[in-house]
């Protein structure tokens, strides 16, 4: 089971038509080792990518203990969207190094995946050292993170 400071975790995990067949990899894979996990779409057919970033992002701020994956075909759409939410930071990687920086520094709780960018074993091993790294909790990191959701704050007074 995967744990971030010993709690379990839930991976909230979607995908658009694009990311289809990467998020049903990863789910045998969690299946198999007993991971929990929602599936919030899509079944393979054509699906709008900003619908399913919202979906697992909305499951995903219901509760701390909850992650999110998501698929499409770049990893790009998903990622842009995702970042959009208050209280989501997404992570969209290709390597390994990056997968495990992010959840060190960034605290990300969503990663994002390109089905049609890389392999499938690929996103298993993003997947699996991004589930089990835990965030550094270094002062700076903290900082910095906070600073991000101060963004999010400066934003909304500049936009009203
Ligand atoms: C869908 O064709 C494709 O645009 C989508 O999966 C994704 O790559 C968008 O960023």
């Amino acid at each position: 089971m995967q744990k971030r400071k010993g709690n379990i975790i839930m991976v909230i995990i979607g995908s658009d038509h694009g990311g289809y067949v990467t998020k049903e990899f990863l789910k045998k894979y969690f299946d198999k080792n007993k991971i929990p996990f929602a599936d919030v779409g899509c079944d393979g057919s054509a699906v709008d990518y900003p619908d399913i970033a919202e979906a697992v992002c909305q499951k995903v701020l219901k509760s701390p203990e909850n992650c999110g994956i998501i698929v499409c075909g770049t990893g790009i759409g998903v990622s842009i969207a995702a970042n959009k939410i208050d209280g989501i930071r997404a992570a969209l990687c290709s390597d390994y190094y990056s997968a495990k920086l992010t959840r060190l520094h960034n605290d990300s709780n969503v990663l994002c995946i390109g089905g049609r960018t890389i392999g499938e074993e690929v996103a298993l091993e993003l997947a699996k050292v991004w589930l089990e790294t835990d965030f550094s909790g270094d002062a700076r990191h903290i900082a910095r993170v906070k600073k991000i959701t101060e963004l999010e704050v400066k934003a909304k007074g500049e936009n009203a």
